[in-house]
């Protein structure tokens, strides 16, 4: 199973859930790949926001050594599924697929067409973003087990 999880900066909410999946996929042994991207470019090679990279330390996992990266057109037959945090995320990589089945790859990270919080602009939303993402991460395991 490969699942690549994207924001907009690939510095604040897909490094935590890359971080978070990866730590918990490695604890059950899974095997699976994961990664992360942001649809702009802006913080390519850069780690993680500091304050992501903080809540997660607080809460044990370690984010440090991630990098930004940009999603590219590649990625969509690189992964199997693409995990986006917000609808302008899936706007935004819909527009680059090319057909039916890259198009299905893609889903919002969390259920119902609810969308994780850009927490950018304000230091008090890491906390409950981390939350967000360590919960539906747990989630997504128990959901895919099956299908890997
Ligand atoms: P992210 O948050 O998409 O969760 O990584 C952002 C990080 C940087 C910017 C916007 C959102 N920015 O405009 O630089």
């Amino acid at each position: 199973m490969k699942i690549l999880m994207v924001c907009l900066g690939n510095i604040c909410r897909s490094p935590l859930a890359e971080g978070i999946m990866r730590h918990l996929v490695d604890e059950q042994g899974l095997g699976w790949h994961i990664a992360s991207a942001g649809t702009g470019d802006w913080h390519v090679n850069q780690p993680a926001d500091r304050r992501s990279i903080a809540v997660a330390k607080n809460f044990g996992y370690d984010i440090s050594k991630q990098r930004a990266r940009h999603f590219n057109k590649q990625m969509f037959d690189a992964y199997d599924y693409i995990l986006v945090m917000d609808q302008n995320n899936l706007r935004d990589v819909l527009r680059l697929a090319d057909d039916h089945e890259q198009r299905k790859k893609v889903k919002l990270f969390l259920t119902e067409e609810n969308e994780v919080t850009d927490p950018y602009f304000d230091d008090r939303l890491f906390e409950p973003v981390f939350l967000e993402i360590e919960e539906r991460c747990k989630q997504l395991i128990q959901e895919l087990k099956p299908l890997s």
